[in-house]
């Protein structure tokens, strides 16, 4: 099928930056992105780049070469739906929040809103492209809504999962270790193929068939998160032990059958996928009776609640077994370095048991907004507005948020900490000045030398 249009339904931080790239390595094709949320689609059009929704080292330059020339924004769905000859369908899968599995499954209700509304706008063939991550066999579910619809267009399912990391999105999608492309329809595997091949060589772009493709999104997620989750282990031993995480790290790491990659010992994994689709994964095991299987994934999730839990625990105890009333600062926000994404931050989790030990914790983190910060506690229903309002303030300069701290917890490993005047910081701070480096960030012998009480993990 000759492709000149594509859609991509979800303009969020998969769809927008992805797209973004499609259209930078594509100018003969238009593509538009859609969304419900005319917020998010107002700030993909925003004159002022600075206002696009999602930060991404690189992003604003590709979407400022390409916007209103072959890449567009809109929340004219069907319209879009129904020029284009592929579409992209890019929408949030969340763990599901009510009814049958609640708190495992995937909620896959978005995906099937946009399958009905494909089938209902439709006139002509379609490619539907699955780029949301989701439970192995949910193709089968798109294609029987679209196959249903009584009329006589034919519509061919892909799947395509994306492997890019929020913080490196950019640099990810031009450069993909691989792109998936599972399918049926030989020919149109090749339309997709045709669209990566413009920059992603051949060999890199690898077909199989729909179901392979689908759990290899979820097992690559599970494998990734493992590994944290594994490091994350270790490292409670050595703080027992006398042994120190990075060294350990470095040794297996040079083990060319482990490799050094994603061995960096930390507070956990955040982000909206690790947990979600791990969760997911275990659901989708037990619902096939496979008991170990899914024990087995779930213990990469249970770790790492437990690994945020001994970190505000460790802090805790340090401060003389009471935080209550005490200025504790937070830097970082984000679930990582280079994003302003919050969902599923480990930063979110620590601070609300801080809170209910009555800490007083003063947040800085260059990317992500005081609204933000304070919705993400108020989202967890801890305690009331008021009471997160009054245990959390959030400084846009670091220096403020730590001036008479008795501690600072480091939750994300933006680069910039790590240039701060620490001498300085010290010396503003309560005495004794402790720092709880979730990130294994600063140099503890520089920061010993200071004068701080530095605790790092595993260390
Ligand atoms: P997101 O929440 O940033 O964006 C999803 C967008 O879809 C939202 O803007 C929402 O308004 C829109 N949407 C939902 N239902 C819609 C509908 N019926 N019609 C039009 N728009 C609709 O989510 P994100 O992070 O982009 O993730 C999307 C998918 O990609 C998920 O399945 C996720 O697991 C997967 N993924 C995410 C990665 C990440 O790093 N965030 C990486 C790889 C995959």
């Amino acid at each position: 099928m000759k492709i000149t249009k594509i859609c991509c339904i979800g303009a969020g931080y998969v769809g927008g930056p992805t797209m973004a790239v499609i259209a930078k390595n594509n100018p003969h094709l238009k593509i538009t992105v859609v969304d419900i949320n005319q917020d998010r689609i107002d700030a993909w059009n925003d004159s002022d780049l600075s206002k696009l929704p999602i930060y991404e080292p690189g992003l604003a330059d590709i979407v400022k070469e390409t916007r209103n020339k072959n890449l567009f924004f809109s929340t004219n769905i069907d319209a879009a739906i129904d020029e284009s000859e592929m579409i992209f369908i890019s929408v949030n899968t969340p763990t599901k929040t009510y009814g049958k599995g609640k708190g495992m499954a995937s909620d896959l209700k978005y995906i099937e809103l946009c399958a009905r509304n494909i089938a209902e706008v439709a006139k002509t063939d379609k490619i539907v492209v699955e780029k949301s991550t989701l439970p192995v066999r949910t193709a089968e579910a798109i294609k029987s809504i679209l196959h249903n619809t009584g009329s006589d267009i034919n519509f061919h399912i892909l799947s395509n999962p994306e492997f890019l990391a929020e913080g490196t999105a950019v640099q990810d999608l031009l450069h993909p270790d691989r792109v998936l492309i599972g399918g049926e329809s030989e020919a149109a595997i090749d339309s997709l193929v045709k669209i990566y091949n413009t920059w992603v060589p051949e060999a890199k772009i690898l077909r199989t068939n729909l179901w392979s493709s689908e759990l290899s999104k979820l097992t690559a997620n599970a494998f990734l998160a493992q590994r944290v989750s594994s490091i994350n282990a270790i490292s409670e031993l050595c703080e027992l032990t006398g042994a120190n995480i990075n060294e350990v790290a470095k040794a297996i790491g040079m083990d060319s059958r482990i490799g050094p990659k994603f061995l960096q010992a930390s507070i956990g994994f955040g982000g909206s996928c690790f947990q979600k689709d791990i969760l997911n994964l275990v659901y989708i095991a037990r619902s096939y009776n496979l008991n170990e299987v899914a024990d087995y994934w779930e213990q990469v999730i249970i770790m790492n609640d437990h690994q945020k839990r001994r970190f505000s625990e460790r802090l805790i105890k340090t401060l003389y077994d009471t935080v209550s009333g005490k200025k504790i600062g937070v830097l970082g926000w984000a679930f990582k370095k280079d994003t302003n994404d919050t969902r599923e931050s480990a930063a979110i989790y620590v601070t609300d048991h801080l809170l209910n030990e009555q800490a007083l914790l003063s947040v800085y983190d260059p990317k992500v907004s005081r609204v933000k910060i304070q919705s993400d506690l108020n989202y967890l229903n801890t305690r009331s507005e008021q009471e997160n309002n009054d245990g959390v303030t959030v400084e846009t300069c670091p220096y403020e948020a730590l001036k008479n701290a008795h501690a600072v917890a480091i939750m994300t490993e933006w680069d910039e900490f790590k240039t701060y005047d620490w001498k300085k910081i010290y010396t503003d701070m309560k005495k004794p000045a402790f720092i709880f480096d979730g990130r294994n960030l600063l140099d503890k012998s520089e920061m010993k030398a200071i004068g701080f009480d530095y605790y790092a993990i595993g260390q």
